[in-house]
Protein backbone atom coordinates (compact mmCIF):
# COMPACT_ATOMS: atom_id res chain seq x y z
CA UNK A 1 0.00 0.00 0.00
CA UNK A 2 1.33 3.25 -0.82
CA UNK A 3 1.28 6.28 1.74
CA UNK A 4 1.58 9.49 1.02
CA UNK A 5 3.72 11.24 3.18
CA UNK A 6 2.25 14.16 5.39
CA UNK A 7 2.29 17.77 3.22
CA UNK A 8 5.22 19.98 4.65
CA UNK A 9 2.91 22.21 7.24
CA UNK A 10 4.80 25.28 5.62
CA UNK A 11 4.21 24.36 2.31
CA UNK A 12 0.39 24.99 1.10
CA UNK A 13 -1.32 25.66 -2.00
CA UNK A 14 -0.70 29.21 -3.33
CA UNK A 15 2.59 28.59 -1.43
CA UNK A 16 4.93 31.87 -1.73
CA UNK A 17 8.08 29.44 -1.23
CA UNK A 18 11.28 31.50 -2.43
CA UNK A 19 14.12 29.80 -3.26
CA UNK A 20 16.97 30.43 -0.16
CA UNK A 21 20.67 29.05 -0.01
CA UNK A 22 21.49 27.99 3.81
CA UNK A 23 25.25 27.42 4.54
CA UNK A 24 25.08 24.75 7.24
CA UNK A 25 28.00 23.04 9.09
CA UNK A 26 29.64 23.84 5.91
CA UNK A 27 27.68 22.55 3.46
CA UNK A 28 25.72 24.36 0.98
CA UNK A 29 21.52 23.68 0.96
CA UNK A 30 19.61 25.06 -1.90
CA UNK A 31 16.00 25.33 -0.74
CA UNK A 32 12.34 26.14 -1.30
CA UNK A 33 11.13 28.30 1.60
CA UNK A 34 8.02 30.08 2.22
CA UNK A 35 9.46 33.67 4.02
CA UNK A 36 7.53 32.92 6.95
CA UNK A 37 9.33 29.71 8.03
CA UNK A 38 12.20 30.16 11.18
CA UNK A 39 15.69 28.94 10.90
CA UNK A 40 14.45 25.89 13.22
CA UNK A 41 11.75 25.05 10.76
CA UNK A 42 14.65 25.12 7.85
CA UNK A 43 16.94 22.90 9.61
CA UNK A 44 14.41 20.06 10.76
CA UNK A 45 11.67 19.94 7.94
CA UNK A 46 13.84 21.23 4.73
CA UNK A 47 17.58 19.99 5.55
CA UNK A 48 16.66 16.42 7.68
CA UNK A 49 18.78 17.90 10.45
CA UNK A 50 16.89 17.26 13.24
CA UNK A 51 19.43 17.36 15.57
CA UNK A 52 18.05 20.64 16.63
CA UNK A 53 15.37 20.21 18.73
CA UNK A 54 12.05 22.13 19.30
CA UNK A 55 10.69 22.92 22.79
CA UNK A 56 8.92 25.53 23.36
CA UNK A 57 8.75 27.42 20.16
CA UNK A 58 9.01 30.57 21.43
CA UNK A 59 12.61 31.46 22.24
CA UNK A 60 11.88 30.35 26.81
CA UNK A 61 14.21 26.68 26.00
CA UNK A 62 17.24 26.87 24.41
CA UNK A 63 16.02 23.40 23.09
CA UNK A 64 16.99 24.68 19.03
CA UNK A 65 20.37 26.85 20.20
CA UNK A 66 22.69 26.63 16.94
CA UNK A 67 25.30 28.78 16.05
CA UNK A 68 25.46 31.56 13.19
CA UNK A 69 29.02 32.85 12.39
CA UNK A 70 30.44 31.79 15.72
CA UNK A 71 27.26 33.16 17.97
CA UNK A 72 24.80 31.35 19.70
CA UNK A 73 20.62 32.08 18.73
CA UNK A 74 17.45 30.67 19.88
CA UNK A 75 16.21 29.03 15.98
CA UNK A 76 12.98 29.01 16.23
CA UNK A 77 12.79 32.88 16.90
CA UNK A 78 14.29 33.85 13.70
CA UNK A 79 13.72 33.74 10.20
CA UNK A 80 15.39 31.33 7.99
CA UNK A 81 15.97 34.29 5.25
CA UNK A 82 17.87 36.35 7.45
CA UNK A 83 21.00 33.55 7.43
CA UNK A 84 21.72 33.37 3.76
CA UNK A 85 25.70 33.78 3.76
CA UNK A 86 25.89 32.95 7.13
CA UNK A 87 28.05 29.89 8.54
CA UNK A 88 25.57 27.90 10.61
CA UNK A 89 26.41 25.15 12.92
CA UNK A 90 24.52 22.69 14.51
CA UNK A 91 24.62 19.76 16.52
CA UNK A 92 25.32 17.44 13.47
CA UNK A 93 28.46 19.82 12.62
CA UNK A 94 30.52 19.11 15.68
CA UNK A 95 31.40 16.37 15.21
CA UNK A 96 34.64 15.28 12.66
CA UNK A 97 35.69 12.15 10.87
CA UNK A 98 33.65 9.88 13.33
CA UNK A 99 34.85 11.61 16.56
CA UNK A 100 32.76 13.31 18.73
CA UNK A 101 34.03 17.32 19.48
CA UNK A 102 35.11 17.46 23.38
CA UNK A 103 32.43 18.69 24.61
CA UNK A 104 29.90 16.41 23.61
CA UNK A 105 32.59 13.56 24.80
CA UNK A 106 32.41 15.78 27.93
CA UNK A 107 28.62 15.54 28.38
CA UNK A 108 28.75 11.80 28.13
CA UNK A 109 31.67 11.61 30.64
CA UNK A 110 29.88 13.85 33.35
CA UNK A 111 26.42 12.61 32.72
CA UNK A 112 25.29 15.83 31.62
CA UNK A 113 22.00 14.47 30.48
CA UNK A 114 19.62 12.24 31.14
CA UNK A 115 16.45 12.18 28.24
CA UNK A 116 18.90 14.04 25.87
CA UNK A 117 16.66 16.14 24.54
CA UNK A 118 17.83 19.60 25.60
CA UNK A 119 21.32 18.43 24.93
CA UNK A 120 22.09 19.45 21.76
CA UNK A 121 21.03 23.07 22.39
CA UNK A 122 22.83 22.85 25.93
CA UNK A 123 26.22 21.34 23.73
CA UNK A 124 26.29 24.45 21.34
CA UNK A 125 25.39 27.23 23.80
CA UNK A 126 28.27 25.49 25.64
CA UNK A 127 30.40 26.28 22.42
CA UNK A 128 29.34 29.51 22.37
CA UNK A 129 30.17 29.99 25.89
CA UNK A 130 33.70 29.08 25.68
CA UNK A 131 34.19 31.17 22.50
CA UNK A 132 32.47 34.35 24.44
CA UNK A 133 34.80 33.17 27.37
CA UNK A 134 38.06 33.23 24.73
CA UNK A 135 36.83 36.71 23.53
CA UNK A 136 36.17 38.37 27.10
CA UNK A 137 32.79 39.19 26.50
CA UNK A 138 31.56 39.68 30.21
CA UNK A 139 28.55 37.96 31.76
CA UNK A 140 25.35 39.74 34.17
CA UNK A 141 27.58 38.53 37.44
CA UNK A 142 31.04 39.52 35.96
CA UNK A 143 32.45 41.32 38.77
CA UNK A 144 34.31 43.61 36.30
CA UNK A 145 32.68 44.37 33.03
CA UNK A 146 35.60 46.36 31.95
CA UNK A 147 37.95 43.65 32.53
CA UNK A 148 39.57 42.02 29.90
CA UNK A 149 39.25 38.45 31.28
CA UNK A 150 37.08 36.85 34.17
CA UNK A 151 37.11 33.74 36.22
CA UNK A 152 36.22 30.99 34.85
CA UNK A 153 33.56 30.11 37.88
CA UNK A 154 30.65 28.27 38.48
CA UNK A 155 28.49 30.98 38.75
CA UNK A 156 29.63 32.41 35.50
CA UNK A 157 28.91 28.94 33.68
CA UNK A 158 25.40 28.90 35.21
CA UNK A 159 24.72 32.67 34.35
CA UNK A 160 25.91 31.86 30.65
CA UNK A 161 23.80 28.96 30.22
CA UNK A 162 20.88 30.07 32.15
CA UNK A 163 18.94 30.33 28.52
CA UNK A 164 19.10 26.64 28.25
CA UNK A 165 15.96 24.44 30.20
CA UNK A 166 16.83 21.34 31.53
CA UNK A 167 13.70 19.23 32.26
CA UNK A 168 15.35 16.36 33.64
CA UNK A 169 17.41 18.73 35.77
CA UNK A 170 21.07 17.08 34.87
CA UNK A 171 22.17 20.69 35.76
CA UNK A 172 25.26 19.44 37.63
CA UNK A 173 26.60 17.11 35.10
CA UNK A 174 26.39 20.03 32.53
CA UNK A 175 28.21 22.79 34.77
CA UNK A 176 31.31 19.61 35.15
CA UNK A 177 31.30 18.77 31.61
CA UNK A 178 31.74 22.36 30.44
CA UNK A 179 34.46 22.96 33.55
CA UNK A 180 36.17 20.34 32.34
CA UNK A 181 36.19 21.38 28.99
CA UNK A 182 37.57 24.59 30.07
CA UNK A 183 40.11 23.53 32.74
CA UNK A 184 41.55 20.67 29.99
CA UNK A 185 41.69 23.33 26.98
CA UNK A 186 44.83 24.37 26.05
CA UNK A 187 44.26 28.50 25.56
CA UNK A 188 44.85 27.78 22.21
CA UNK A 189 42.81 24.83 21.84
CA UNK A 190 39.87 27.18 22.02
CA UNK A 191 41.22 29.76 19.75
CA UNK A 192 40.85 27.12 17.20
CA UNK A 193 37.17 26.43 18.11
CA UNK A 194 36.80 29.99 17.73
CA UNK A 195 38.11 30.22 14.12
CA UNK A 196 36.95 26.75 12.72
CA UNK A 197 33.19 28.38 13.80
CA UNK A 198 33.79 31.49 12.98
CA UNK A 199 35.80 31.73 9.92
CA UNK A 200 37.27 34.32 11.10
S1 LIG B 1 12.40 25.91 21.03
FE1 LIG B 1 13.50 27.75 20.71
S2 LIG B 1 13.81 28.54 22.70
FE2 LIG B 1 12.54 26.80 23.02
S1 LIG C 1 18.35 15.86 29.53
FE1 LIG C 1 16.17 15.73 29.50
S2 LIG C 1 15.56 17.80 29.25
FE2 LIG C 1 17.70 17.92 29.57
Amino acid sequence: MNIKPPASPHLQAGSLAMPLSLKINGRQYNLQLEPRVSLLDALREYTGLTGTKKGCNQGACGACTVLVNGERINSCMTLAMQYAGKEITTIEGLAANGSLDKLQRAFIEHDGFQCGYCTPGQICSALALLMEFEKGMPSAVSPDISAEKFEFSEQEIKERMSGNICRCGAYVGIVDAIRSVMENSAKNQIHETVHFYTGR
